[in-house]
Parts: structure tokens; C-alpha cells; sequence
């Protein structure tokens, strides 16, 4: 079976196909980070007038590069929630009147599953059931994941993602948007231990996490301080390692209680090599595999809602004539994908 996905539900458009047979077969991605850039930040209507200008160049690039025509196509697959919603309606429309005029069914997909599903197309994907820890720029989760849709919550941020934390701190520091990448990137030069950030609600039981309250000592402990490169750079450094040393003692604590053998990390914070690494030692140290997706599925991306699109479409999933777009939409009210009545 054949699929066509798109995702714009923030600011990257992005389309691919699938094929169930061989893997994923093309997949394209345009971002839009230099047009928010100097807004410092997603500016949504911009989002989506530029989705219009971009989603079907994407799905005619796509198909070519997948030696794919249109009438081969069985299935679309879109990302219907949650983001900006008017992102969201150009993805959904375009992939809704795509799916009638080629006489396919079309699904909605949740953004999130997408993150959680995407080590899948790697070439050792992990079995379920296991521990998955979605760091994203919207949400920060781990979630029991028993199988496609079958998604249990076990903690989230109460406050800021940490994407989130990321981008503002980064921001605090004069960096760039989006600025996780380039907070990482300053923390490489800077020396670990000259400030002390706080581990956030590592000493209360439970597997919630609280982003602000280090944003918050970020700004208070460079309060009248001179932000020289140095300085930055060891700020980014002492930040970092805040956050890694916090998600990897949750990711430890939720192993321990769920007793399961394997870890995915998801979503745009995945792509941080010191995360990665620090996750990586606590697997070797407790004897659990730890699988990412390649950095470039970590952050938003279509062959992740094409593979989690599949999975419901197989199972003869669908949304009948409905556009869906969803702005919010809790990941654990998802279900196995099931046939359409
Ligand atoms: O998953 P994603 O692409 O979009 C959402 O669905 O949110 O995640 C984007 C987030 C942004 O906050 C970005 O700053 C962060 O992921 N990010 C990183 C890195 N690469 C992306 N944060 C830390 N280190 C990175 N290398
Ligand atoms: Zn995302």
C-alpha cells in the first residue's frame, strides 16, 4: 500500500511517501525558521500563508522523487492536530481534496503519535512494549507506549516544554530562533559548574517535570552580570546539563516503575547529542536499549504522520468526507487503529 502524507501543523511543510512493502520512499521538507527568525519566534498566520505556497510543490517533489504516480497512490495520511490550527487547515484541505479527487481514503493523524511511532522507520526499530520520552517545543511527555494508539501518559511538563526552555533561554542569551540548536551548539565552548541551576522537581515523587522555574534561575543568576562570550557560553553549558540531568532521572525513574527494557526518545529536543549521549550511558548502566530516530525525524518531519498514517489506513481507518484540524487534542484519547464503521 501506497501512501502520500503531509504535515503542516507548525512551521515546516513537509511531504512523503510511504510504501508498506519497501519503507519509506521520498520525503521533503521545506522550513520556514528564517522567515519567523526575526520575529524571534512562530508567527502563525505566516505559518500558514506560506504553507499555501509550499505544501504542493512539496507533494509533486515528493512523488518524483518516489518514481510515484498520483493514481499509484492508495492512501493520504495528514496531520490533523495538535498545532496552529490555521497550519493545520492547509494541510488537512489540501490532503482531504487530494485523497477525494484520486478516490482514496484520507486520516488524520496526531502530531505526537507521529513523534512517538518514528523510530519505526529506522532499520532496527524497537518492540513494543516500551518507555518513550517526547521532547518537543510544545510538549515534554513520557508515555508507556503498549502499542500503535495504545498510549498511556505516565508524566508531562506542568509549565514549559522543554523545547520551550530551550528556546527561551536561548533567547535570554541573544541566540537565534529557534534556539535549542544554538544553545547547544554555544554550550560546547563553555566550562560546566559555574552556575548552579536547579534539577526541577527531582526530589518530588512522580514523573511530572517543571521547565519555568529554570528559566526563571537562568535569568536571575546573569541578573547584572556581563554576557560575554565566555559567560554565555557557560551559561548554556550549566543549562544544558540541568535538563539533561533532569529528563535522564525521570526516564530512570519511569523505567524502574514500568520494569520495561527499552527507551525512545522523540521529538526536536531528541536531536540534542548531549541528551542522546546521557541517555545512552544510563541504557548501557541499567541494561535498556535506547532508540532514536535519525536527528533529522527527531524534529517535525512527514515520513513520521506517513508511517503512523499507514498503521490506521492498513487497519482500514478513516474520516470518511471530514476535514479534521485540531488544535488541541490529548494524545492519550487516541485508540488501536480500528476499521472505520
Ligand atoms: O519536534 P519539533 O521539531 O517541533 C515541535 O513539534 O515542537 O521540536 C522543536 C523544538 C524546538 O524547541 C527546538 O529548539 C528544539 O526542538 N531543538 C533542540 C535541538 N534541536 C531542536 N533543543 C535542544 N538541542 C537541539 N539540538
Ligand atoms: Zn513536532
Amino acid at each position: 500500500m501506497k501512501v502520500l502524507c503531509i504535515e503542516a501543523s507548525c512551521d515546516e511543510a513537509a511531504a512523503a511517501v510511504y510504501d508498506s512493502e519497501s519503507g519509506l520512499l521520498a520525503h521533503r521538507l521545506f522550513s520556514q525558521v528564517d522567515m519567523h527568525a526575526k520575529y524571534g519566534g512562530v508567527v502563525p498566520e505566516l505559518a500558514s500563508r506560506d504553507h499555501v505556497r509550499k505544501v504542493l510543490p512539496l507533494i509533486h517533489e515528493a512523488l518524483a522523487d518516489a518514481g510515484t504516480e498520483f493514481n499509484e497512490i492508495q492512501g493520504v495520511a495528514y496531520t490533523a492536530g495538535p498545532g496552529l490550527v490555521g497550519a493545520l487547515l492547509v494541510g488537512s484541505s489540501v490532503a482531504r481534496s487530494l485523497a477525494y479527487a484520486w478516490g482514496c481514503p484520507a486520516v488524520g493523524v496526531h502530531h505526537l503519535e507521529g513523534h512517538l511511532l518514528a523510530p519505526m522507520l529506522e532499520p532496527e526499530p524497537p518492540r513494543f512494549p516500551f518507555l518513550a520520552l517526547l521532547v518537543s517545543g510544545g510538549h515534554t511527555l513520557l508515555a508507556a507506549v503498549h502499542g500503535v494508539g495504545r498510549y498511556q501518559i505516565l508524566g508531562s511538563s506542568v509549565d514549559d516544554a522543554a523545547g520551550e526552555a530551550f528556546d527561551k533561554t536561548a533567547k535570554l542569551l541573544g541566540l537565534p530562533y529557534p534556539g535549542g540548536p544554538a544553545l547547544a551548539k554555544l554550550a560546547q565552548s563553555g566550562r560546566l559548574g559555574r552556575f548552579k541551576f536547579p534539577r526541577p522537581m527531582l526530589d518530588r515523587p512522580g514523573l511530572d517535570f517543571s521547565f519555568s522555574g529554570l528559566k526563571t534561575a537562568v535569568v536571575v543568576a546573569t541578573r547584572g552580570l556581563e554576557l560575554d562570550d565566555a559567560t554565555r557560553a557557560d551559561v548554556a553549558a550549566d543549562f544544558q546539563q540541568a535538563v539533561v540531568d533532569t529528563l535522564v532521572a525521570k526516564c530512570r525513574r519511569a523505567l524502574e516503575q514500568t520494569g520495561f527494557d527499552a527507551l525512545v526518545v522523540a521529538g526536536g529536543v531528541g536531536a540534542n547529542q548531549q541528551l542522546r549521549q546521557a541517555l545512552a550511558d544510563l541504557g548501557a548502566k541499567i541494561g535498556v536499549t535506547v532508540s532514536y530516530p535519525r536527528p533529522s525525524f527527531c524534529t517535525d518531519n512527514a515520513a513520521m504522520i506517513a508511517y503512523a498514517g499507514w498503521c490506521r489506513l492498513a487497519a482500514g481507518e478513516h474520516d470518511g468526507l471530514s476535514i479534521r484540524a485540531t488544535a488541541r487534542w490529548p494524545l492519550d484519547t487516541l485508540r488501536a487503529p480500528a476499521p472505520a464503521e
